[in-house]
């Protein structure tokens, strides 16, 4: 156990102003973001007074619905999947915020409608015509929605406008290419916020509080003492009903590109000269810029996917990925990763950085491990016969925290090591659960905080670094050529030996 005083650091990254008077017009608000994280998020802030009372939300989608039936709405998903509504009397309040506007993505006129009603609001609410436009909508809808309001004139001002934009951004170097063209012609990049949720997590923004407010690990944070790094997002659920948007997505673009590639940019940046959005993102996009695939020439040195089969996950019988609901029976979509990546700079040159990620995994973990060096002469007995390097571990979620393994000596008369673990747990030193991500994300948005959003040139680097595999894995292929892995257990064989290649496992988590 450890106990933690104040950092100053994270003071910085706290929210300390209230946002603008304003609105949030959410497009795709009758799927499941809206109503399983978005409002329940929103309404979390507003019992934790972090809100503005003016703030309106305006739901924009297809369906003919009612201001009254979205209400209703919002509310079963306040109390299924947020934390409740706590007070009645706050609710109502809320609610009287909330409204509905049917219209089609691509039709001019339902933008002029939704025009015309932001205008009424503004009038009615006092939200000075303040607005976040957050696109929850399929992603192939992104350019459109936005060339709309573009025409539309609802995005003229930096100060006042902002558009949200959900991942995946583009499906490739060239889409993603295309797609910041189009909202570039639109607005401004301060205006544009491209959402990760992963860079909501508080555990993941102490990433850069922990390297770079202590003195004792960024001098070991290098080629010099680092032999690997490895970093895994596994997961328990499988399709959860995605199949639609699954099967032209998969693990690659649906995890790697975006949550695992921050995870990676965050641990293997430079330090920022400033906690400023630019400064840090300006970091990250270097070092991305500087990461290739280990051996473009021999993919299958570089990568390997994976799929799930039909298996057991906690004692209850799942299908396979092939047999869930909505999915090509001879699907080759990965529902697995593992990828191993070089930086060509000089503070990583040699290291390979392991990125794993799977659907259906025994167990939901995220976690960034950084291994260190065997010493250079073991002198020692082990206990276990092999002496462990030091490996230090940042546990993302759940059981949120940091823990160090080294040696030391097992009691007895003879000098034998074993190795320990070193842990601190947010839970025990905090005692309170971490702020949402959506919360945290919504509220840097609404006050013009674009620090832990994805600027235009990062998500270009991260495609950059995937296409030569993207160009392999999405070829059209017969279903053998996928590596397969019963749900419930860890990777497939072949992402075993992409590190046994190098004398190297993966950790047991
Ligand atoms: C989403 C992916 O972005 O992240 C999902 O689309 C995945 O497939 C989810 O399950 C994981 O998020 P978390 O916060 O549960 O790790």
């Amino acid at each position: 156990m450890v106990t933690l005083t104040e950092n100053p650091l994270r003071v910085g990254l706290q929210q300390d102003r209230i946002p603008e008077p304003q609105i949030l017009i959410i497009f795709g608000a009758s799927g499941d973001l809206t109503q399983r994280k978005l409002v329940p998020a929103i309404y979390q802030m507003k019992l934790e007074r972090r809100l503005p009372p003016e703030l309106t939300i305006v739901g924009v989608a297809r369906r003919d619905w009612s201001h009254e039936y979205f209400r209703e709405q919002m509310r079963e998903g306040v109390e299924q999947f947020g934390g409740g509504l706590v007070s009645e009397q706050i609710w109502e309040e809320f609610a009287k915020g909330l409204f509905y506007c049917s219209g089609d993505i691509d039709k001019q006129e339902s933008y002029q409608k939704l025009k015309a009603f932001l205008g009424e609001l503004d009038e009615q609410r006092g939200t000075r015509g303040n607005r976040v436009f957050y696109l929850s909508v399929a992603p192939r809808f992104f350019g459109e929605a936005t060339q709309q309001l573009g025409k539309a004139g609802m995005l003229p001002d930096p100060n006042k406008q902002r558009l949200v934009i959900e991942k995946p951004f583009g499906r490739d170097l060239t889409s993603a290419q295309v797609l910041n063209r189009i909202v570039r012609q639109v607005c401004a990049e301060e205006q544009i916020y491209r959402i990760d949720h992963y860079l909501g997590k508080e555990t993941v923004q102490n990433l850069l509080v922990f390297r770079f407010a202590n003195a004792i690990f960024e001098p070991l944070w290098n080629r010099q003492f680092v032999d690997h790094v490895q970093i895994t997002v596994a997961e328990t659920v499988g399709l959860e009903g995605r199949a639609g948007y699954y099967e032209t997505s998969g693990a690659l673009r649906d995890m790697v590109q975006n949550h695992l590639m921050q995870l990676f940019s965050l641990t293997a940046m430079e330090p920022p000269n400033s906690l400023d959005a630019d400064s840090i993102r300006n970091e990250k996009v270097k070092v991305v810029q500087a990461t290739r695939l280990a051996d473009v020439e021999n993919l299958e040195l570089s990568a390997v996917r994976g799929q799930y089969t039909a298996g057991w996950m906690k004692g209850k019988q799942v299908p396979g990925y092939r047999d869930e609901t909505g999915a090509d029976p001879n699907s080759t979509t990965p529902t697995y990763a593992a990828l191993k990546l070089y930086i060509d700079n000089w503070r990583w040159k040699g290291v390979p950085f392991y990125l794993r990620t799977g659907k259906r995994m025994p167990k939901k973990v995220t976690e960034i491990a950084i291994h260190y060096k065997e010493v250079p002469y073991m002198m020692f007995q082990s206990a276990a016969r092999q002496v462990s390097p030091n490996v230090l571990a940042l546990r993302i979620q759940p059981d949120e925290g940091i823990s160090m393994r080294f040696e030391v000596k097992t009691p007895g008369a003879s000098l034998r090591t074993r190795s320990v673990d070193m842990d601190f747990r947010y839970d025990t030193a905090f005692g309170k659960a971490n702020t949402d991500a959506y919360s945290r994300l919504l509220i840097d948005c609404m006050l013009g905080d674009q620090t832990l959003f994805t600027r235009g040139d990062e998500v270009e680097a991260s495609w950059r670094v995937l296409t030569p595999l993207l160009q392999v894995w999405d070829a059209p292929a017969p279903p053998e050529v996928i590596p397969l892995y019963e749900a419930g257990t860890w990777e497939p064989v072949e992402a075993e030996l992409l590190l046994n290649r190098d004398r190297r496992l993966w950790r047991r988590l």
